[in-house]
């Protein structure tokens, strides 16, 4: 394949449309690969044209960080490399300021990836999750603080709610901070709640989206069945678990897989390759975060960007993945609009701006008019 790059966000950091993902990157876990196949997943990548490297400082109790930058080292590759860690959870059990996204634990857990993956910078610096209490103004200063000192060149956030980012980017754009170029979010057919708010949030205030489990987590390769509880791969081991990550075994899911299944058919390639089509090639989305344990998982996704999917194909997909749009994304239809533009032509624009375009009982979808 030949890989394509795109900006992340407003910055002028280019990166490779599928990134590769380590939080599979030891076995600590229980569910990720040794060494030996980290680096085999790691040299595939490398040489299908990706540049872009997903970690955190905790994935697989720092065993990720260090096997990715000891790969990038040992090929000489630092400066083609983009590199994405995160901090927020906890690395000391007992200390609260061991985590957290406050000024304290985040200048500590710089210092720590930063030795870890040997390196004196990373490229893009995200919070991992919200701790529900920090201010975004600590969190913003002291991102750029760190750009400034010249250990990460963008921030990001994840797993963070719609109001919080927003806030986030008009305090970086009014104080000048360093803006938040990345939003890394879960998004696949299976999870499209990010549909509602973040897409337009980051279509129209500069940042890219970063998928997280384009494939919730292998449901959407389509080995697991309905009917079986075996041992298909990282989602038995969560069955009888309430992690929110990991809980894709209902009604809904099982519809989209078989739906998934018979346009994989028509298409004429793996359903893994297919659900990574959708997600990729989805307004505002800036790279998919692949994750796989084997060598050949990563090579089929790899081909996730070879081919389109026909529309009619995709609107099938869209169709049995769509959900209802919540309130207040309900109150925005055409019916309501009629009635604030006084029965005019709504929402017109030149071209070339993007809107967030309404269907009735459908997800929003991002279109230039
Ligand atoms: N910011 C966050 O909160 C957050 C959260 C989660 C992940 N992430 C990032 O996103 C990356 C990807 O997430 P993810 O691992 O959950 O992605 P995913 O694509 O949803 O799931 C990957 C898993 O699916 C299975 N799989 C992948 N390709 C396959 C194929 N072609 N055929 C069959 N099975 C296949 C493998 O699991 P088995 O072999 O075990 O079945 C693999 O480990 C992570 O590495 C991490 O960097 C971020």
């Amino acid at each position: 394949m030949s890989m394509t790059y795109y900006t992340l966000g407003n910055s002028g950091l280019r990166v490779s449309r599928l990134a590769l993902g380590t939080m599979t990157f030891g076995t600590e876990w229980g569910w990720g690969a040794d060494r030996e196949t980290a680096r085999a997943m790691f040299d595939a990548f490398v040489g299908a044209g990706g540049n872009f490297f997903d970690t955190a400082d905790l994935y697989t109790g720092g065993t990720a960080e260090t096997w990715l930058g000891e790969f990038i080292a040992e090929r000489g590759l630092r400066d083609k490399a983009v590199i994405a860690t995160k901090f927020t959870f906890n690395s000391e059990p007992g200390n609260p300021n061991g985590g957290g996204n406050g000024r304290k634990n985040i200048m500590r857990a710089v210092d720590a990836s930063l030795k870890r993956l040997g390196t004196d910078y990373i490229d893009l610096y995200l919070m991992h999750v919200w701790d529900r209490l920090t201010p975004a103004e600590e969190v913003l200063r002291t991102l750029d603080d760190l750009v400034r000192a010249g250990k990460v060149r963008h921030v990001g956030l994840s797993d963070v709610p719609a109001w919080y980012a927003g806030r986030a980017q008009a305090i970086a754009e009014l104080r000048g901070y360093e803006p938040v170029s990345a939003l890394q979010l879960e998004y696949s057919l299976a999870e499209r709640t990010i549909e509602h708010e973040f897409v337009p949030l980051a279509t129209r205030h500069g940042a890219g989206i970063m998928v997280w489990s384009p494939l919730a987590s292998g449901l959407l390769s389509g080995k697991y069945r309905p009917t079986q509880a075996g041992n298909a791969g990282r989602l038995d081991g969560f069955r009888n678990t309430t992690h929110p990550g990991f809980q894709k075994f209902s009604d809904r899911n099982w519809a989209i897989v078989a739906e998934l299944e018979k346009v994989a058919a028509e298409v004429g390639r793996s359903m893994a390759q297919v659900a990574l089509n959708w997600v990729t090639t989805q307004p505002g989305v800036a790279t998919v975060i692949l994750g796989a344990t084997k060598l050949a998982q990563l090579q089929d996704n790899l081909g996730a960007l070879d081919f389109s999917i026909a529309p009619e194909l995709r609107k099938r997909l869209d169709s049995v993945s769509s959900a209802p749009a919540p309130f207040p994304h309900s109150y925005f239809g055409p019916e309501i609009q009629v009635r604030v533009a006084g029965g005019t032509v709504t929402g017109d624009k030149p071209s070339g701006y993007s809107l967030p375009v309404l269907v009735e009982g459908e997800a929003v979808s991002i279109s230039s008019n």
